[in-house]
């Protein structure tokens, strides 16, 4: 099984596939946290983006579709995929149908994780993750069950996003907005969106989905 997690900034997209991985036993390829460790290893891509990134903008269709067909590359073929963060454009969405085309692979549900906006710059700017694991934390909304301890691996190391302030993230809403909620009529022709409230709890936006996709 293939999925689109779609939703706009601090929708919850990376809480929810970390969510779907456990539960599921699929692989999330979240662009932005593939971005954000080439940016930390220095790699030629994360050179490009870096700046691209703090700004909110979107790095290129052509970097960001080649980055998603190598991680492909690298999974065994029956192992589901959720694309979180990714496509964000239309020309992403034509490229993802070639590469799961190439792979023997299609496309099974969009689920769009509909919110609120004037939430979401409370969402990000609350938001933490573990320094170690990755597992991503709210100040209000998802503390660790320990103060100062990561309930999956024990780490005491957290980390916020540099493009998790105010400014910036109203850039990746206009962005959003723009470029991104205009590929949803690509999907629901084919008939495989289906519409979660993005604001209800995170357990219960959990089993949302997974009864989409057990359907
Ligand atoms: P990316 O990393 O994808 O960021 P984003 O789309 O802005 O989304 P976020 O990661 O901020 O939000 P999320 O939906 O994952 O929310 P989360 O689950 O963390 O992209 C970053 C940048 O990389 C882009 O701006 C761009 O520059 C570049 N990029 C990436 N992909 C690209 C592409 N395809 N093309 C071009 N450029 C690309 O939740 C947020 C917070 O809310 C957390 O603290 C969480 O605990 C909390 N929370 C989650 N759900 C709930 C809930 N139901 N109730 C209460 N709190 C909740
Ligand atoms: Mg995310």
């Amino acid at each position: 099984m293939n999925i689109i997690l779609l939703g706009p900034p601090g929708a919850g997209k990376g809480t929810q596939a970390q969510r779907l991985v456990a539960a599921l036993g699929m692989v999330q390829l979240s662009t932005g946290d593939m971005l954000r460790a080439a940016v930390k290893a220095g790699t030629p891509v994360g050179l490009k983006a870096k700046a691209v990134m703090d700004a909110g903008e979107l790095v290129s269709d052509e970097i960001v579709s080649g980055i998603i067909g190598e991680a492909l590359d690298q999974l065994a073929p029956d192992v589901g995929v959720i694309f979180d963060g990714y496509p964000r454009t239309a020309a992403q969405a034509e490229s993802l149908d070639a590469l799961l085309g190439a792979r023997n692979r299609q496309l099974d549900h969009v689920i769009e994780l509909a919110v609120d906006e004037d939430a979401l710059v409370d969402r990000i700017t609350g938001r933490f993750t573990c320094a170690s694991c990755g597992e991503g934390y709210h100040d209000r909304y998802k503390t660790p069950k320990v103060e100062g301890v990561c309930d999956r691996c024990g780490s005491t190391e957290f980390k916020r996003r540099p493009d998790d302030n105010e400014e910036t993230v109203r850039t990746r809403m206009a962005e959003y907005r723009a470029k991104t909620a205009p590929i949803l009529p690509i999907y629901e022709e084919r008939n495989i969106v289906s519409r979660v409230d993005g604001m209800a709890d995170i357990d219960e936006v959990s089993n949302a989905i997974v009864t989409i996709l057990d359907r």
